[in-house]
């Protein structure tokens, strides 16, 4: 008991029923202010401030207090290159990093508020990038790097970039993706861009743009390794994530420093119980979620030693994971139902050819854990000594809400409770809380990690979020409450996709489709998928005169790639001559994918054109 973080569990439950006096207390923990805070809490649904008051940055406890302190000279990351190369980054001299950019950030004119896009790889240079502009108080926007340019297009102008980080390409699966190409391209209709700078992974020629472009080495070489941590408000925005909504326009979720910092650091402490002498590898990447809150800030407010790996999981072979976790000794693996499906399916063979001893932990993140998942994932990998941590949470949560911890016990399959602080329930139709039946997910009161909106959209953050419920936040999702009060998640209540644990909006495909020019209309479904949970499904109505053919069913997948990347191209395209729509032409995807699975489609009176879902049924 006494080598857990947490010492004692029901106390801190019972403390954490208020929760203003509970996350002031728990706050001194992890976070210095440069000015303390007047007031812990003000809440005005649906709109949050946390640490009132309080100058701060999160900079500060990420990085200026360790660079002084004993861990200048521990290691922060240990990076491994997919060709093999491999490089650690002291506190010490991620310090110096973050610092030169910074000043670099500040010759091109980047100032408190404005924003910086990155598009970059798993490499050091992505998190150095971030804290740079966290330092200089500028708000970063992290594209992922299998997004298309378009997709990169799209944000940038949504939020008004003023200068793009990124580099010349990366290597995945013994080839190098032309990151610098798809910037180029996608800055040809981003008006805001005054500058772009390049950091040099892998050689070779690129496409240039005189004055706009600068490379980092160039840029970075006179600079000072000193630059002031500006002193933001506690509630000064860090960061702007795009996520898929309900419509084809992502949304912008927006984090805030000071709270932000709280969450993330006491949430990874308490789950994941990590201490100086761990090597914490969160393998998601970074251009999401919870490679900003896992690998980048919560880890390093700890003062964490954590892997970044660059490359795909599965190169050059499928124990590219366990060799790493040997090679470094890894003791803590968080990481994605989807990942350990792809690692089963190649076989316990390839685990069982490493040391996988150093590992003391292990976790989940982004669906539902099916059993045989989870079953394979701690015979396999934890040899049945490893607990395995469900942490159930979202972009705009910021931070783990529901999810055992090392010393609670487990149920396969279920996030189990929510951690003290966090006041998760499940609600019925009229808003009472029920159990042993599905229901909303929804949380009754603030936290610190919460978003504090959407990006120039206050309206779409109410209506979405707080208008369904008075003054509880709708996560989205459908979840039951069993009789001892565990939490199972079921999956999405709204028409969001999860594919490989990547959040996917049906619309945005829809879109992504209907912009061809041969297409009239589209229906994007998911089906069950074995290794990717879910996969997408679309039925195209073509323009007409246009012909199906397999050739157009490759080109759609193609368009698909383009328009918003490799991810969220569908696995399946049908044509057909109509979709199923309501009356008032809201298409039905609920009968559409009922028919395709073959469910009950239920009642579908109101539909305008019944006729139109038989033809979904060749699509089984
Ligand atoms: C959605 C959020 C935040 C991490 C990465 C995904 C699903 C997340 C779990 C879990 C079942 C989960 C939910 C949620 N989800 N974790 N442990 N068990 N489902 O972030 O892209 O914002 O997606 O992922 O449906 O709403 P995201």
């Amino acid at each position: 008991m006494d080598k857990h973080n947490i010492k004692n569990y029901d106390e801190l439950l019972k403390k954490s029923r208020d929760i203003e006096w509970f996350w002031g207390e728990v706050s001194k923990e992890v976070v210095e202010w440069y000015k303390p805070y007047k007031k812990v809490l003000e809440w005005t649904p649906p709109w949050v401030k946390w640490f009132v008051g309080a100058k701060y940055n999160i900079v500060h406890d990420a990085l200026d207090k360790h660079a002084n302190s004993w861990r200048k000279n521990k290691v922060a990351y240990i990076f491994e290159g997919e060709p093999g190369d491999r490089r650690k980054l002291t506190y010490g001299e991620l310090n110096i990093e973050v610092n030169k950019l910074a000043n670099a950030l500040k010759t091109l004119g980047v100032k408190k508020g404005d924003r910086v896009g990155i598009y970059m790889p798993m490499i050091p240079e992505l998190p150095i990038a971030m804290l740079a502009c966290a330092k200089i108080g500028a708000i970063h926007t992290v594209v992922f790097s299998g997004f298309s340019a378009i997709a990169f297009r799209e944000r940038v102008n949504d939020c008004k970039v003023k200068v793009v980080i990124t580099c010349d390409g990366f290597y995945r699966r013994n080839k190098i993706v032309p990151l610098k190409s798809m910037v180029e391209d996608a800055l040809q209709d981003a008006p805001s861009v005054e500058n772009v700078v390049v950091y040099k992974r892998t050689g070779g020629d690129i496409p240039w743009t005189p004055k706009r472009d600068h490379w980092w080495h160039e840029l970075t070489q006179a600079q000072s390794s000193k630059c002031d941590t500006e002193m933001l408000d506690a509630n000064d925005i860090l960061y702007i994530l795009y996520t898929s909504g309900t419509t084809g326009k992502p949304k912008g979720v927006i984090h805030a420093h000071g709270g932000y910092a709280v969450g993330t650091a006491l949430t990874l402490k308490w789950v994941f119980d990590l201490k100086d002498e761990d090597i914490w590898w969160c393998a998601a990447d970074i251009g999401w979620v919870t490679g900003h809150s896992y690998t980048v800030y919560g880890p390093l407010i700890l003062g964490t030693t954590s892997v970044i790996y660059e490359g795909a999981p599965n190169y050059p072979g499928p124990d590219r994971w366990w060799e790493i976790v040997e090679k470094y000794r890894v003791t803590v693996l968080y990481t994605s139902p989807t990942s350990v499906r792809l690692f089963m399916r190649h076989g316990e063979a390839w685990p069982k050819k490493h040391d996988l001893s150093s590992l003391r932990l292990l976790g989940s993140v982004g669906e539902p854990i099916n059993p045989e998942a989870w079953m394979w994932y701690y015979k396999n990998i934890g040899k049945e000594r490893c607990q395995i941590m469900d942490t159930w949470w979202q972009t705009e949560t910021g931070t783990f809400c529901i999810s055992p911890l090392p010393l609670t016990p487990l149920k396969p399959g279920s996030a189990t409770k929510p951690l003290p602080g966090f006041t998760a329930e499940v609600y019925n139709e009229e808003g009472k809380p029920i159990s042993n039946a599905g229901g909303n997910l929804v949380m009754l009161t603030p936290w610190p990690g919460m978003f504090r909106g959407l990006y120039k959209d206050p309206k779409r953050y109410e209506d979405i979020y707080w208008s369904r419920f008075p003054n509880t936040y709708l996560a989205g999702d459908v979840a039951r409450k069993d009789s001892d009060g565990f939490f199972w998640i079921q999956g999405r209540s709204d028409d969001v996709l999860n594919v490989s644990g990547h959040r996917i909006g049906n619309s945005e495909v829809e879109s992504a489709l209907v912009s061809n020019s041969k297409v009239a209309e589209a229906a994007v479904i998911g089906k069950p998928h074995e290794v990717k949970g879910e996969s997408l499904t679309a039925f195209v109505v073509l323009k007409k005169g246009v012909e199906p053919s397999d050739e157009l069913r490759a080109e759609l997948r193609e368009h698909v790639g383009k328009e918003i990347g490799k991810i969220a191209r569908p696995d399946e395209i049908w044509f057909v001559s109509d979709v199923p729509k309501t009356r008032s032409g809201k298409i039905m995807r609920r009968v559409i994918k009922a028919k395709a699975v073959g469910e009950p489609i239920g009642d579908i009176s109101t539909l305008a054109n019944p006729e139109a879902v038989d033809e979904i049924g060749r699509a089984r």
